[in-house]
C-alpha cells in the first residue's frame, strides 16, 4: 500500500493544536487532511475555534463540526496549518495554486505560528518552477498582466473551463512562469507595487516551520 505523504504531514501538524487555540485552516489537498484530522479531534472533545481560508475549507470544517468564526470576530490566531506549492530551506513559499493566496496570507500573517505541510516533491533549492500565482483585479487586467511580463516572466490568466477563473474575492489570477526566483523578497516587493495587483503567492518570513512527508514514511522538519 502506498503512503499518503500529504496525510502524513498534515496529521503530524495537527498534533500541535491544543485546547483553546484559534486555528487558521488552509486550503488544498494537503490542508484537506489536516482539517479532517482536526474534525476527528474536535469530535473527541478538542475545544478550538477556526477561521477558514476558502469557501471549500469552510464547507469541509462545517461538515465536520469544527466551530468556525469570521476573521473579523477575533484579534489574532494561534496557529495556521496550510499547504504550499513550493518551499525552500529558508521557508520561503509559493502558494496560491488553489487560488486562495490572499485569504491564506491574511490568516497566516495574523497567526502566532504558521506550519506548512507538504510532500517532499514540493521542496526545492530555488523557487520558481511552479508558476507564481498573482491575484489581480479584473479592471485593466490586460495592463496589469503586461506589467508583470516586464519582470521577465510569462504570465497566463488562469481559466476554469471556458471562463476566466475567479477567486473567492472576485479577482483573477495571473500564473507567472519565471525560470527561477533567485531574490524572492525583492520580487515580492516589486510585484506588490504594481497597481492592479491585490497580492501574490510569495510568502516570505511568514512560515515558522514546515512538516514534510516523505515516501519512505518519515517526516522532515524544516
Ligand atoms: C491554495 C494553496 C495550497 O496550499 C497549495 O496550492 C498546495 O495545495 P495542495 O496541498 O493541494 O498541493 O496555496 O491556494
Amino acid at each position: 500500500m502506498s503512503i499518503n505523504v500529504k496525510q502524513l504531514a498534515a496529521e503530524k501538524a495537527v498534533e500541535y493544536v491544543e485546547d483553546g487555540m484559534k486555528v487558521g485552516l488552509g486550503t488544498g489537498s494537503t490542508a484537506y487532511w489536516a482539517i479532517r484530522k482536526l474534525g476527528e479531534r474536535v469530535s473527541e472533545g478538542l475545544k478550538i475555534t477556526a477561521v477558514a481560508t476558502s469557501r471549500a475549507s469552510e464547507e469541509q470544517a462545517r461538515e465536520l463540526g469544527i466551530p468556525l468564526v469570521a476573521f473579523g470576530d477575533i484579534d489574532s490566531l494561534d496557529l495556521t496549518i496550510d499547504g504550499a506549492d513550493e518551499l525552500d530551506s529558508s521557508l520561503q513559499l509559493i502558494k496560491g495554486g488553489g487560488g486562495a493566496l490572499l485569504r491564506e496570507k491574511i490568516v497566516a500573517s495574523n497567526s502566532t505560528r504558521m506550519i506548512v505541510i507538504a510532500d517532499e516533491g514540493k521542496v526545492v533549492d530555488t523557487l520558481g518552477k511552479f508558476p507564481l500565482p498573482v491575484e489581480i483585479v479584473p479592471f485593466a487586467w490586460e495592463w496589469t498582466v503586461a506589467e508583470l511580463a516586464k519582470l521577465g516572466c510569462q504570465p497566463e490568466l488562469r481559466r476554469s473551463g471556458e471562463e476566466l477563473y475567479k477567486t473567492d474575492n472576485g479577482n483573477y489570477i495571473a500564473d507567472c512562469r519565471f525560470e527561477a526566483i533567485e531574490a524572492a523578497p525583492k520580487l515580492a516587493l516589486t510585484i506588490q507595487n504594481i497597481p492592479g495587483v491585490v497580492d501574490h503567492g510569495l510568502f516570505i518570513g511568514i512560515a515558522a516551520m514546515a512538516i514534510v512527508g516523505k515516501l519512505d514514511g518519515s517526516i522532515e522538519i524544516i
